[in-house]
C-alpha cells in the first residue's frame, strides 16, 4: 500500500504530537517542552522529551527518537502503513481503500504475511476443537471448567492427532512451506517431508496487544512432553516484548497487574472476572516486560506457584520490577498450588480478599532470606543482620530512601532502628563506590549495544543539525553535498533537506521525517531508522566520542554548545564527514573509481581543513 506524501504529511499535521504521546505516557510541561519516563527503557528519572514546536520526541537516556509516526511504530510495534491506518483514524482523514488483487497481495511484506499465517493457523485450529475428530480437546477444557464464553474469548483450539493437515491447510491458503516453517507452525525432515509443529494438543494462541495472533502455546492431551509446547520465535513473536493475556488486561482498568506463570491460569482468573492478569511466555520475566506493565499500572501482583521454583522466579521478578521502578507483591495461594486451583477451590471473592493481603516485596525477600539463618544461634542471627543491611543498600537508590525499609525490617526481627541505621550507612559508604561502578557500567554496555559506527552518526548528526538552524546552510554548502552521504538513506535525506534549503524552503524535522516515510520503496528496517536521522543530537555524539558516561541532556543540548566550541565542533564535523566521503570513493567500497572525483573531493577537503567558518 502506497500514500501519497500529502496525505502523510496531512495526517502528521493532524496528530499533534504531545496529545497522542500524553494518550500513552504521562508527560508534564517544562519549559518549551514536555518531560515524561521514557516508554522504550526502564527508568525512574525522566529522560523523555516531547518538543511541541518540533513535533519531535527525544530520550536522552536510550536514543530513541522520531515524529508522531515514529513514536505509535515503536510503542504499538506497528508497521509505517499500520501507524499510519491508526493515525488517519485519529483525525478522521480518510484513507484510500487498499487493493488486494493478486499483485497487492504478493507485495504485502513478510511480518503481515506472517500474521496472516498466525490467524489463519488459529481459525484452523479453532473449528479444529469443534470438529468430530475435536472431542478430546473439548472434553479436556470442559474438566478444566472453562466455559463456552471463555474459550471463545481466547479464541482456544486444538491440533488433532493428524500431523500434516495444518500444513495442508495452510497451504490451500496458498502459504508457501518456507512461511510455514519460518512461522514455525511445521518442520521439513529430509525423509518425512513437512510435518506439523503442534498435534494432539489444546492450543492457546498469542496475541499481542493489539489482538493480533503472533504465535501459540499448546499443551499436550495426557502426559506426553514437553507439557507445553511455544511456538519459537519469528518476525513477529518476541517472547520478551509481550505477555499473554495483556490485550484483554490493558483495558481492564485496575490499577494493579497480576502476574503469573501460564496459559490456565491467566484463563481460570479471567473467567472469574481478574481481566488484570498476564503470564510471561514459557520463558522468565524480563524487564522489556516490565516496561510493557509500567504503561498500564503501577502495582504488580505476583501469582506464581507456592513451589519452590515459583519461589525463585518470584524473587527474579521482584527485582526486575523494582528496576522498573513498579511495585511488586506476592500473593500467596497456601494450601492451593496455583490461582487456577485456589479459585476453583475457594472462589473470586476469597482470591480478592487474598490479593489484599498480598505481601510486600520487600519482606517477602527478607523472609526468604531468613530461611538460610538459624536465628536461635547469635552468629547466625548477626550475620542475617548485615544480609539485611545489605539488601536494604541494594533496594534503596540513596539514603535518604532507606528510611522505610529500616523500619519495616526492624519491625519484622526486632532490630534497634539507631543501629540499623548506622550499619546501613557505613555498608552504605563502603558499598557507594562499586554500586556506582556497577550500575554504570551496566549502562555502558546497554549503551555500547546500540553503537552505531562513527560515520553514520556524523552524517545523522549533521542533518539534524541543518533542520535545526537552517542558517548554516549557505556556509558549508560549498564544502558538502548529498554525495557525501555514504549510505543510502542518509544520502536520499540529504538530497531533500539540501533541495529545500536550497530553495529556502521552511523544513522542519518531523515534516523530513514525513517525507521519507511516505516513500513507496523504504524497507521496514529504514522506515525505523528514519526516526533518528533527523533528532541525532551532540550529545549522542559526545557520548559516543567519550564512550558512555551518564549524559546530562540539558547542559548537553544543541543550543548550549556555545560560540567557540560550536564552530570548533561544525568543523570537525565536516572534516570528518569529508575524510569519509573521500575514503569511500577510493577505498574497496568506492562506487566506481572516479578519479577526477577523487582529485577534486581532496582538494575540497583541503581547503575545507584551512577555512574559518563563522557563525557569527
Ligand atoms: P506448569 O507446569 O505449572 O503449568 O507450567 P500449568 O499451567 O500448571 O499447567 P496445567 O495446569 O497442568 O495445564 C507453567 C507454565 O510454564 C510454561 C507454560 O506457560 C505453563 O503454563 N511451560 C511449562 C512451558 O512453556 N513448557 C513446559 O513444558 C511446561
Ligand atoms: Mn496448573
Amino acid at each position: 500500500m502506497y500514500y501519497p506524501e500529502e496525505l502523510v504529511e496531512e495526517v502528521r499535521q493532524k496528530n499533534d504530537i504531545v496529545d497522542v504521546i500524553s494518550h500513552y505516557v504521562r508527560i508534564k510541561k517544562k519549559g518549551s517542552n514536555y518531560v515524561g519516563l521514557c516508554p522504550f527503557h526502564n527508568e525512574k528519572t525522566g529522560s523523555f522529551m516531547v518538543s511541541q514546536n518540533k513535533q519531535i520526541y527525544k530520550c536522552f537516556g536510550c536514543g530513541a527518537g522520531g515524529n508522531v509516526f515514529s513514536f505509535v511504530m515503536e510503542y504499538e510495534n506497528y508497521t509505517f502503513v499500520e501507524a499510519m491506518k491508526y493515525l488517519a483514524e485519529q483525525a478522521g482523514v480518510k484513507l484510500p481503500e487498499a487493493e488486494y488483487n493478486e499483485e497487492a497481495r504478493k507485495q504485502q511484506n513478510r511480518r503481515t504475511r506472517l500474521l496472516a499465517l498466525n490467524k489463519d493457523a488459529a481459525t484452523y485450529f479453532y473449528y479444529q476443537l469443534r470438529a468430530p475428530g475435536g472431542q478430546a480437546g473439548l472434553k479436556y477444557l470442559a474438566g478444566r471448567q472453562l466455559s463456552e464464553e471463555t474459550m471463545k474469548k481466547f479464541g482456544l483450539g486444538y491440533a488433532n492427532v493428524t500431523s500434516s493437515d495444518l500444513t495442508q491447510y495452510l497451504r490451500s491458503k496458498g502459504y508457501s512451506d518456507e512461511e510455514i516453517r519460518n512461522g514455525g507452525l511445521a518442520s521439513f525432515h529430509e525423509k518425512y517431508g513437512m510435518s506439523d509443529k503442534f498435534w494432539n494438543r489444546v492450543m492457546f494462541p498469542i496475541q499481542d496487544i493489539n489482538h493480533r495472533v503472533i504465535g501459540f502455546g499448546g499443551r499436550v492431551m495426557g502426559e506426553g512432553e514437553p507439557k507445553y509446547l511455544n511456538s519459537p520465535e519469528t518476525e513477529v513473536f518476541d517472547k520478551s516484548r509481550n505477555l499473554y493475556g495483556l490485550n484483554f488486561a490493558r483495558t481492564s482498568r485496575k490499577k494493579r497487574m497480576i502476574l503469573c506463570e501460564g496459559y490456565m491460569d491467566v484463563i481460570a482468573m479471567h473467567q472469574a472476572g481478574f481481566t488484570e492478569a498476564v503470564a510471561s511466555l514459557g520463558t522468565a520475566f524480563t524487564s522489556g516486560q516490565a516496561s510493557l506493565l509500567r504503561r498500564y499500572a503501577e502495582d504488580v501482583i505476583l501469582a506464581y506457584d507456592s513451589d519452590e521454583a515459583g519461589v525463585r522466579a518470584a524473587l527474579r521478578a521482584i527485582g526486575i520490577l523494582r528496576d522498573a521502578g513498579l511495585i511488586g507483591k506476592i500473593l500467596h495461594l497456601e494450601p492451593y498450588k496455583d490461582p487456577d486451583e485456589f479459585i476453583k477451590n475457594l472462589g473470586e471473592e476469597e482470591f480478592e480478599k487474598r490479593i489484599k493481603e498480598a505481601e510486600d516485596s520487600f519482606s517477602f525477600e527478607l523472609r526468604m532470606l531468613e530461611r538460610d539463618y538459624d536465628m536461635k544461634v547469635p552468629e547466625s542471627k548477626l550475620k542475617f543482620r548485615r544480609a539485611v543491611v545489605e539488601k536494604i543498600c541494594q533496594v534503596a537508590d540513596q539514603f535518604e530512601d532507606a528510611g522505610p525499609f529500616i523500619e519495616s525490617a526492624c519491625e519484622s526481627y526486632h532490630f534497634d532502628v539507631e543501629e540499623m541505621r548506622r550499619a546501613v550507612i557505613t555498608f552504605g559508604n563502603r558499598q557507594e563506590t562499586n554500586a556506582g561502578l556497577i550500575r554504570r557500567r551496566a549502562r555502558e554496555e546497554s549503551r555500547l549495544e546500540k553503537r552505531e559506527e562513527p560515520s553514520k552518526l556524523n552524517e545523522k548528526l549533521m542533518l539534524s543539525w541543518l533542520v535545526d538552524e537552517p542558517g548554516l546552510y549557505p556556509k558549508i554548502k560549498q564544502y558538502l553535498s548529498p554525495v557525501d552521504f555514504s549510505t543510502g538513506l542518509c544520502r536520499k535525506a540529504a538530497e531533500r533537506l539540501f533541495d529545500a534549503l536550497e530553495k529556502g524552503e521552511g523544513v522542519s524535522p518531523s515534516a523530513m521525517m514525513t517525507s521519507l516515510q511516505a516513500d513507496e520503496s523504504a524497507s521496514e528496517e529504514e522506515q525505523k531508522e528514519i526516526a533518528s536521522l533527523f533528532c541525532t543530537r551532540i550529545s549522542d555524539h559526545l557520548r559516543h566520542m567519550t564512550g558512555g558516561g551518564e549524559a546530562e541532556p540539558e547542559k548537553e543540548e544543541l543550543e548550549s554548545v556555545m560560540g567557540k566550541d560550536k564552530e570548533r565542533m561544525l568543523h570537525d564535523l565536516l572534516v570528518s564527514l569529508k575524510r569519509e566521503s573521500l575514503l569511500n570513493m577510493t577505498g574497496e567500497n568506492g562506487e566506481k573509481q572516479d578519479f577526477a572525483g577523487i582529485v577534486q573531493a581532496k582538494k575540497a577537503l583541503q581547503e575545507l581543513q584551512k577555512a574559518h567558518i563563522s557563525l557569527e
